[in-house]
């Protein structure tokens, strides 16, 4: 049952957002005679993601739909979230994640106390992670933590007993990540979504810079990718490494029969590829380590003209500025679009799919 809305306020129609920018792939084909499957995103409730295993590919589908729907609708008369609390305990720099994670609470009427520097905590202090997980069980209904240890997360969890999203832990991953950059590439081509493997020739080149074993995004998106296998020619790495994969992801590439490589020279592999994922930072140890500057893309580089460059950002000197205004930039697309996927994600968590408005088709 949808709930009622507040006197005085609007109906929410379908609507393109005023501000909408050209450049960016419309949301409307993801749920256009598609339904959003609800049963399915009953399945997150209560739910920790902390990995991509922790998403099926169902559920990730279903997910960028009602993201696809919440770009579209003004979901504030509906209040989904209200009387929900979440933490976002960052305890490493962000812009993207922190931001687009608070501005999705606030916008569906939840509300948020946030950590924007762990050394403001009782870390400074010597804390430990264990007994802020107690603290987090009073304080609020969902965690939201990005932290430079990988074993954050387990630390973490050895007392909390709500819900934990992972926003990037050290080396290890970044799910909802992820998450906005197949949302941005589910709007480019929604018959990515499709069951059915694309026909040989229409099978894309995926090319990703950067290591996996060591870069948490890269490590997220190549994972998430696996899902989408049946449309996936090749996956092409492009690292100084001789092994930037890391042996799990080796095996998740062998599991998912897809022919992968790697290479050193981005101008060789640029011209076939179909999907470019830049990067510029990993994580390694206790400091960034920034790429070699010759892995650089400009609006002269040879991209086919129907490729599209991914970036999860902050970016330095390899993503040009002139790429911004091409039709190959798809990294803004990923930046906005992270707002309504993860909109999506907190209302599945905390259950709330039932404050959509009537309009909106779904089914179970
Ligand atoms: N993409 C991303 O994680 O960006 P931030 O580091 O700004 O959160």
């Amino acid at each position: 049952m949808n709930p009622e809305l507040p006197p005085n306020t609007m109906q929410p129609v379908l609507v393109p957002p005023e501000d909408a920018d050209t450049l960016h792939p419309e949301a409307g084909d993801l749920f256009k005679d598609n339904p959003i499957d609800r049963r399915c995103l009953r399945e997150l409730s209560g739910k920790s993601i902390i990995n991509v295993a922790d998403l099926s590919r169902s559920e990730i589908i279903e997910l960028c739909k009602l993201a696809a729907v919440l770009e579209k609708i003004e979901i504030a008369p509906y209040h989904p979230l209200d009387g929900k609390v979440a933490v976002t305990a960052f305890f490493e720099a962000s812009t993207r994640t922190r931001l687009s994670f608070e501005s999705s609470m606030l916008r569906l009427d939840g509300k948020i106390i946030s950590i924007a520097d762990g050394k403001l905590t009782g870390v400074a202090k010597g804390e430990s992670l264990y007994d802020i997980g107690e603290m987090f069980n009073a304080y609020c209904d969902l965690v939201i933590m990005r932290h430079t240890d990988t074993d954050a997360v387990d630390q973490l969890r050895q007392t909390l007993r709500v819900p934990l999203i992972n926003a990037g832990n050290g080396s290890g991953e970044h799910p909802t990540q992820a998450l906005a950059d197949w949302y941005a590439l589910l709007k480019w081509r929604p018959e990515l979504s499709s069951t059915k493997p694309s026909k040989d020739n229409e099978k894309l080149e995926l090319g990703i810079l950067g290591t996996p074993g060591s870069m948490r995004a890269v490590k997220s998106f190549l994972l998430m990718s696996l899902y989408f296998s049946q449309h996936i020619k090749r996956v092409t790495v492009i690292s100084e490494m001789a092994d930037p994969f890391g042996a799990d992801v080796i095996d998740h590439l062998k599991a998912a029969h897809i022919d992968y490589e790697v290479t050193n020279d981005i101008q060789e592999i640029l011209p076939q590829l179909d999907i470019v994922y830049m990067n510029s930072i990993a994580f390694l140890g206790d400091s960034y380590k920034t790429l070699d500057t010759r892995y650089k893309l400009d609006s002269e580089s040879a991209l086919k003209e129907s490729a599209v460059v991914l970036h999860p950002l902050a970016r330095q000197d390899e993503l040009d500025k002139s790429l911004d205004r091409t039709s190959h930039n798809l990294y803004f697309s990923q930046a906005h679009g992270a707002v309504f996927v993860r909109q999506a994600l907190l209302m599945s968590v905390f259950n709330r799919l039932d404050r959509l408005p009537g309009q909106v088709p779904t089914i179970g």
